[in-house]
């Protein structure tokens, strides 16, 4: 072979390869354009070279190093689209349409909101309706409005958490019943569900922050007997047979006064730790709303009379589920929430 010949074919390869060296869009074709071209059995580049010992012994250091040259242009080219196509792959293999979809958390209702949910719509048929109030409540609002002596106990520092001079967490949802006569006029039927905070021990029977569900109808000729009939009603349609009792008690605000227990679910009532080993649990007080906390609030206790309870829905959920100790129901733990979650 003459050098010229030699050196024409070498261009023609040369001029040939970078479009293939770029057209190849995957690692397989990459590598079967390297074989075509540089392979050491079949390539066009091999192939030439292994023709340079035709050249004379003048020209071959020529060739020999034109070959070289284009040789090492062409490696490069390769090296270089190579990297391109794997970086392309990975880019590609960051979205993985095949990976399983992610596990969906789907929220649930907290116990004791599914019990007031459940409460609120029993009273809602009978006509009641929805109140709210502060839990940053002021002393007035929290007793003295409420027929609380000045040196009533609940008032103690021990039993109360005080915020500010006269201002403090409500520790019931009874100063719901002053705002509420403060602003309507009678007939009045509302429930005012919210938490409530006490100075308590956390126990298996006691929380420091719990939810209560405040009762309130006014009206004229409203009697005990309204109150007695409407809280059976009630107990009938939330714990079905369940036993009720109905005992005297004593609240500064509502005269007289009675309070409702239902029969530990629990223990059937032979005792247990979440009943205080009593067999009973009290499910709300109750009372005849006293004359002077209506004509405190405006309302004309001549007139107008009305019955008053405050349930516990955390006692009342802690029945209804069977649940043992108050605490789980502030854990937080999903492995009980689930078993209740609504
Ligand atoms: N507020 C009382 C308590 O927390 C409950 C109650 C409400 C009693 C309404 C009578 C009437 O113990």
């Amino acid at each position: 072979m003459i050098l010229k010949d030699f050196l024409d074919r070498l261009a023609e390869i040369d001029a040939g390869a970078s479009a293939l060296i770029e057209n190849a869009a995957t690692a397989d074709s990459l590598e079967a354009v390297r074989t075509s071209l540089v392979g050491r059995k079949s390539g066009a580049l091999s192939a030439l070279i292994k023709e340079l010992p035709s050249l004379s012994p003048e020209e071959r250091p020529q060739g020999g190093s034109a070959a070289n040259l284009v040789k090492m242009a062409i490696e490069h080219a390769l090296e270089k689209r190579a990297v391109e196509i794997s970086s392309a792959d990975r880019k590609q293999s960051a979205v993985d349409l095949t990976l399983p979809a992610r596990h969906l958390w789907k929220g649930g209702k907290h116990p004791v909101t599914l019990v007031i949910e459940e409460i609120e719509e029993i009273f809602r048929e009978l006509g009641f309706t929805i109140a709210l109030g502060p839990e940053a409540e002021t002393e007035w609002y929290n007793f003295g409005a409420l027929n609380f002596p000045p040196d009533h106990p609940a008032m103690d520092m021990h039993d109360t958490l005080y915020l500010d001079d006269g201002v403090l967490l409500r520790t019931h949802t009874s100063p719901v019943q002053i705002r509420t006569l403060q602003t309507y006029k009678p007939p009045i039927r509302i429930l005012a569900p919210g938490n409530v905070y006490r100075r308590d021990f956390f126990d298996a029977s006691h929380a420091p922050v719990f939810a209560q569900l405040e009762g309130l109808a006014v009206d004229e000729d409203i009697s005990f007997v309204d109150l007695k009939a409407t809280v059976t009603h009630f107990a009938k349609r939330f714990f079905g047979a369940t036993r009720t009792r109905f005992r005297p008690s004593f609240f500064p605000f509502t005269e007289p006064s009675a309070e409702m227990d239902i029969e530990c679910t629990m223990c059937k009532g032979s005792g247990c730790p979440a009943c205080g080993n009593s067999g009973w649990t009290e499910i709300f007080g109750s009372g005849m709303v006293h004359p002077s906390v209506l004509d405190t609030s405006g309302v004309d206790s001549e007139r107008y009379t009305g019955w008053a309870f405050g349930m516990g829905p955390g006692r009342m959920a802690m029945q209804r589920y069977r649940i043992p100790d108050i605490r789980l129901l502030y854990d937080s733990d999903m492995r009980f929430l689930e078993q209740l979650a609504g």
